[in-house]
């Protein structure tokens, strides 16, 4: 039996209206606009302020989807929350979602992969939908990270921003459509990024709190190394599967990490600047959200026409990779 093909339907984004600029930073830890240029690319990112928590920033990324989908949000039946960043422990942040979007025939739950999480989130839902357990599926990529960055340690905080992006799935028919994905995982690497505290095995307290072990710690140098590695294999991977090539995709958006990973991946992959997008700049890195965030931009920009080759591409703490190749 020939199993339905899945195809993004809408796109959305939403980011918290607070910029923190490399200008800030210099008043914080001891760095520079000049050092964060030329390592990272990133020139300001969005933080949250008071009050705002992830699910905030998802709802609104999901209802802009749901509507481009041209969809009721009565016809969503799963609804997959990607975050390191939770509103809370439990319930999961897709069953806040769920609620506050009104979902209610919708099985919610939440993926944790870290910055792999939406493509995690697209290759479960594509099968879902394959297999007819699933009709209309809401993926989103949410975090509020900066809840979880040591504003001391400048190794990490000058890296990572807040946002949320989110994409409805759907049957569709012809050419177009998810043509392979790819998820991976290696948990020797855990500690390449990872935050120690707040969970069963370091409990939250008083002490934990004051060690700041709820803060990510992490191996930059390392995970870079990784990141331009698993990023080209898995890119090449979904491409072989669908039996396209390198030179015929017509947009390729890797997770937005550092821009001089994004130029490794590209070299590598022989794909020039032209087919690749980058908001790093405005950004930073957005972890679950950076994917989708930066999909919905290409959207509302133009820059992707129906029948494009899109190749999608991350890394992410646990480690994680993913590659998901599609035509729009
Ligand atoms: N400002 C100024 N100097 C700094 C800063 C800063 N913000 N941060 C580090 N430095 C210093 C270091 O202390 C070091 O100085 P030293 O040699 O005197 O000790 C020097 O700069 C070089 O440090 P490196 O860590 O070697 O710098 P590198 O070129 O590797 O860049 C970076 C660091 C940007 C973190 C890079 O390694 C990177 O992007 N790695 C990937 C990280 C990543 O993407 N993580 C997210 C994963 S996604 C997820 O799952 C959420």
């Amino acid at each position: 039996m020939a199993t339905q093909r899945a195809g993004i339907l809408g796109t959305g984004h939403a980011y918290p209206e607070g910029i923190l600029t490399n200008a800030d930073l210099t008043k914080m830890v001891d760095t520079s606009d000049e050092w964060i240029t030329t390592r990272t690319g990133i020139k300001q990112r969005r933080k949250a302020g008071p009050g705002e928590y992830t699910s905030l920033f998802a709802v609104r990324a999901a209802r802009n989807a749901i509507e481009r989908a041209g969809l009721d949000v009565s016809d969503i039946d799963l609804i997959l929350c990607a975050t390191v960043s939770p509103d809370q422990i439990l319930p999961s942040t897709g069953c806040i979602i769920q609620a506050e979007l009104g979902a209610n025939k919708a099985a919610a739950m939440d993926v944790v992969a870290a910055c792999s999480g939406f493509l995690y989130g697209i290759t479960l839902a594509n099968t879902m939908i394959q297999t007819g357990q699933s009709k209309y599926a809401l993926v989103i990529g949410a975090e509020v990270l900066t809840q979880y960055v040591d504003y001391s340690d400048r190794h990490t905080c000058v890296l990572f921003g807040d946002g949320a992006g989110a994409a409805v799935l759907g049957p569709v028919n012809g050419d177009r459509g998810i043509l392979a994905t790819r998820i991976r995982s290696d948990g020797r690497y855990q500690e390449q990024l990872f935050s120690p505290g707040g969970g069963t095995r370091r409990p939250p307290t008083a002490d934990t709190l004051a060690a700041g072990d709820h803060f990510f710690k992490m191996k930059g140098n390392e995970l870079f190394k990784v990141a331009v590695r698993s990023m080209a294999e898995v890119s090449r991977e979904v491409l072989e599967e669908a039996g396209e090539k390198a030179e015929d995709v017509k947009l390729f958006i890797p997770h937005q990490a550092n821009q001089r990973i994004t130029d490794a991946v590209a070299s590598k992959l022989d794909v020039d600047d032209s087919r690749v997008y980058s908001n790093i700049s405005m950004h930073g890195n957005t972890s679950s959200a950076s994917i989708p965030i930066a999909l919905d931009e290409c959207v509302e920009a133009g820059r992707v026409s129906e029948g494009d080759l899109v190749l999608l591409a991350s890394f992410g703490g646990g480690v994680t990779w993913g590659g998901v190749l599609m035509r729009w």
